[in-house]
């Protein structure tokens, strides 16, 4: 097989991978966010999906929260948020994800007064769908909103009390720049007391020491994005003595402007580095692709080889939730396909 971008197309459409950086509120497609407000009865500011799809233009995070939280306006029902689920799941279907843990931001829905049960019976609904209908896996990761104060985090934790064991953990998301994770150190204690793993988004925006402290004030298991660690050549090696996973997105950071190309983007330097690099879509309603255009803007940028796509699904895997042993079955067919591929 050559190495010519068609090829690599191919090869990433059919590489078997999980999605482990997901925001379920960020694949909203414009045009369901149409179909759920009328359903719904809201008026929309926009006349139309097209009309909505073109204010996507972004100079920064919060430029793209700001839409994210109007967008996510329209979710009211346990319906729409099953509709939503099963929307990206049937997506990813056709991307070759076999495992994927995505995140909700309940805060987005309870500060609106919606009753914390309505997002998340239908997300559950929906991943139940989607495991059946795709044989896709799933675990649901409930994010803390880190514009908001501790206690409100607090307050989601009770509030997520009776699903708990539907839960596999928490994460820190929004606004990051200037609410370092240090806020949030007795909420994440309360999650590892229950049991819940820990992500946090950190280096995004914000500097190194963000990422440092995600590692040794919450307890982190991964790191969300983590592009900025690549200022300090200390944490990088940290980072990669200690295996921690980044859960990098392409599309996003050229979207909101983190990278200037994706012909710079840094995750071809992360794998020189040894760090556990993985390849997601954030939020791909509104950063203009799922995980294989992703894929495939940093094949065709020529940021990684085949070696490194490989490298990369196989990361995947290795820094998903998921037991050791499903793992390993997922690592054995991504060798059997890389020597499908070479013969
Ligand atoms: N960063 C921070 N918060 C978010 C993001 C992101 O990329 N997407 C949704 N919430
Ligand atoms: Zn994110």
């Amino acid at each position: 097989m050559t190495t010519n971008s068609g090829s690599n197309d191919i090869f990433i459409d059919r590489l078997p991978k999980a999605e482990l950086h997901l925001h379920l509120e960020g694949s909203l497609e414009p045009e369901m966010t149409f179909r759920i407000a009328e359903r719904n009865r809201l008026p929309l500011p926009y006349s139309n999906a097209e009309s909505l799809r073109s204010a996507y233009d972004f100079s920064n995070l919060q430029d793209f929260l700001d839409l994210y939280y109007q967008g996510a306006g329209v979710l009211q029902t346990e319906e729409d948020f099953f509709d939503l689920t099963q929307a990206y799941f049937a997506r990813i279907h056709l991307d070759c994800v076999r495992h994927a843990e995505v995140f909700f931001d309940p805060q987005t829905h309870t500060e609106r007064g919606l009753p914390f049960r309505i997002a998340i019976e239908g997300i559950l609904a929906g991943m139940k769908a989607a495991e059946l209908a795709y044989g896709i896996t799933s675990h649901l990761i409930m994010c803390f909103l880190r514009h908001m104060d501790e206690e409100a985090a607090f307050k989601t934790l009770k509030l997520a009390e009776p699903w708990l064991d539907k839960i596999i953990g928490v994460g820190l998301d929004s606004s990051e720049v200037g609410h370092p994770p240090e806020k949030f150190a007795r909420v994440f204690r309360a999650c590892q007391e229950r049991g819940l793993r820990k992500v946090a988004h950190a280096g995004e925006e914000g500097p190194p020491s963000y990422v440092s402290q995600a590692l040794d004030i919450l307890g982190v298991d991964r790191i969300d994005h983590g592009n900025r660690s690549m200022e300090d050549s200390k944490l990088v090696t940290r980072l990669s003595r200690s295996s921690i996973t980044l859960t990098v997105c392409p599309l996003s950071n050229l979207k909101l402007r983190v990278i200037g190309d994706m012909q710079n983007h840094p995750i071809g330097r992360m794998l020189e580095k040894g760090l556990r690099a993985t390849v997601n879509s954030d939020d791909p309603a509104y950063f203009g692709g799922y995980i294989n255009a992703n894929y495939k803007a940093i094949a065709n940028a020529g940021v990684v080889d085949r070696k490194g796509l490989l490298t990369l699904a196989r990361n995947s895997f290795l820094g998903s939730f998921l037991s050791d042993e499903m793992v390993l079955t997922h690592l054995d067919a991504i060798d059997a396909y890389e020597c499908a591929c070479e013969k």
